[in-house]
């Protein structure tokens, strides 16, 4: 299984950035982290970080065929961006928003996602633990839409076999 895991602008400055907010860890740690975490369960990490908007689209057209699911925090793109929205809803792979801080706890304009739209769910004021519990509920979800895709392929294969040849 193979994840892409996005980031969007400031998130290079973690560590140093607003500490009080997003806390000490950096950007690298938390990759490290979560490497550490999904290898040992088989999973195949692809980082990416922007601080451009286009860049960021650009990285999820080319999840389309090439990954299972994305995990993003687009930050402050979230509430802004319908273009990111967009190119989400476009490549329509299982999708979980991560936000490492609490955005219905902060300034009223972060409290709007425009990008939670096109994602599955979203996991929000964890602090860096939430891009773990992220990559859970995507395994999850994606390991379920193979489960269903199996079974389906698995009754088709039923129905074909079934069928009577034109001997019969
Ligand atoms: C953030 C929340 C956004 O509002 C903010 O612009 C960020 C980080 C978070 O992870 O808490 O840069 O997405």
């Amino acid at each position: 299984m193979k994840i892409a895991v996005i980031q969007g602008p400031n998130l290079n400055m973690l560590g140093m950035r607003e500490r009080h907010i997003y806390g000490p860890m950096t950007l690298d740690q938390i990759h490290a982290q979560l490497e550490a975490s999904a290898s040992q369960n088989g999973i195949e990490l692809e980082f990416f970080q922007s601080n451009l908007e286009g860049e960021i689209i650009d990285r999820i057209q080319e999840c389309m065929g090439t990954v299972n699911g994305i995990l993003i925090n687009p930050a402050a793109y979230t509430h802004t961006s319908i273009a990111i929205a967009d190119a989400l809803k476009a490549v329509a792979l299982p999708t979980v928003e991560v936000h490492i801080s609490n955005i219905y706890h902060r300034e009223e304009f972060r409290q709007k996602s425009i990008t939670a739209s096109a994602s599955t769910g979203v996991i929000t004021g964890f602090g860096p633990f939430g891009y773990h519990l992220g990559l859970i509920a995507l395994t999850q979800i994606i390991s379920e839409i193979h489960g269903a895709q199996a079974a389906a392929n698995a009754q088709t294969s039923e129905e074909v076999s079934a069928e009577p040849t034109e001997q019969e």
